[in-house]
């Protein structure tokens, strides 16, 4: 059985459901490769608009699988595949959600911070416990943490190792948006779907734009940003012609 579900993309949306439930969906170095593998494929699908990712109703995912820690030797992070796998996340262009029940902790907290919009169920706990091992969120998480929800608090979760429910995570930023238990994928499926609605290209420059803002200093990215503005697309054209003419838009990619 395979690691990853991957449903069929429906209404431009492709589902992936992460699945080692027996390990609390930890990210394996093979689960990270299928990721990594589906994000591929759909980059490249144009059929593909919008990625939802989820795990069960107990865990989004408990992080790095700590059986694939060596007790010596270089440590399983640095491994090459892992790298190239976080890698993709990061830069995957088209918009990637998380729908979250359960736990998520360690490397599924820090897979949460890649995600565009986290939907977080009730029963969702979020958390950096990597302290409790003796180690420290390695794929990202000392960085975006503290972007996400300010110096204090991301010191406060990775010095602690304690967690935060749905309700904290909505409001310090965390996550998007909060809801009942069971319902965060259907949620972000939701959402993902209204996103399908609007021009590919236009969703893909908001993306690429605002994640400048953590790469680049303020008047670069600020001077990029004018620079695609004198993009012209297709899409663009549509979407003012739908707006005078009292019709829904239809947006072909161009
Ligand atoms: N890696 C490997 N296996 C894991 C795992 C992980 N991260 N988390 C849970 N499991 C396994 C357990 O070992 C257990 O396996 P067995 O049945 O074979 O014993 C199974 O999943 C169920 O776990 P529990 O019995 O502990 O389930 P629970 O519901 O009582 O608790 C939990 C769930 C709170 C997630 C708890 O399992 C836990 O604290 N897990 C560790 C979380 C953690 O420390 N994550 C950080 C990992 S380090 C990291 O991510 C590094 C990085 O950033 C670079």
């Amino acid at each position: 059985m395979t690691d990853l579900l991957i449903s069929r993309p429906e209404d431009g949306v492709l589902a992936l459901r992460l699945n080692r439930p027996k390990a609390r969906n930890a990210l394996s170095i093979g689960l990270l490769g299928e990721i990594r593998a589906a994000l591929d494929a759909a980059r490249d699908d144009d059929s593909v608009r919008a990625v939802v990712l989820s795990g069960d109703e107990t865990a989004f995912s408990a992080g790095a699988d700590i059986k694939e820690m060596p007790s010596g030797g270089i440590p399983m992070w640095g491994q090459r595949d892992r790298l190239l796998a976080w890698k993709t996340i990061e830069r995957f262009p088209k918009p990637l959600l998380a729908a979250v029940e359960g736990f998520a902790l360690g490397g599924g907290c820090e897979l949460c911070l890649l995600c565009d919009m986290v939907i977080a169920s009730d029963t969702a706990r979020f958390g950096q416990p990597e302290i409790r091992i003796g180690a420290f969120p390695g794929d990202g998480g000392t960085q975006r943490l503290p972007r996400a929800i300010g110096k204090s608090r991301a010191l406060w979760m990775m010095m602690t190792g304690n967690t935060i429910d749905a309700r904290t995570a909505a409001e310090w930023g965390l996550a998007t948006e909060r809801v009942p238990a069971g319902r965060a994928l259907a949620r972000a499926v939701d959402i993902a779907r209204d996103i399908t609605q609007m021009s590919p290209i236009a969703i893909g420059m908001i993306k690429e734009e605002v994640l400048m803002t953590y790469g680049k200093p303020l008047d670069e990215s600020l001077s990029l940003e004018r620079k695609l503005l004198l993009w012209q697309t297709e899409d663009h054209d549509e979407g003012i012609a739908a707006f005078t003419e009292k019709r829904k838009p239809v947006y072909k990619g161009r």
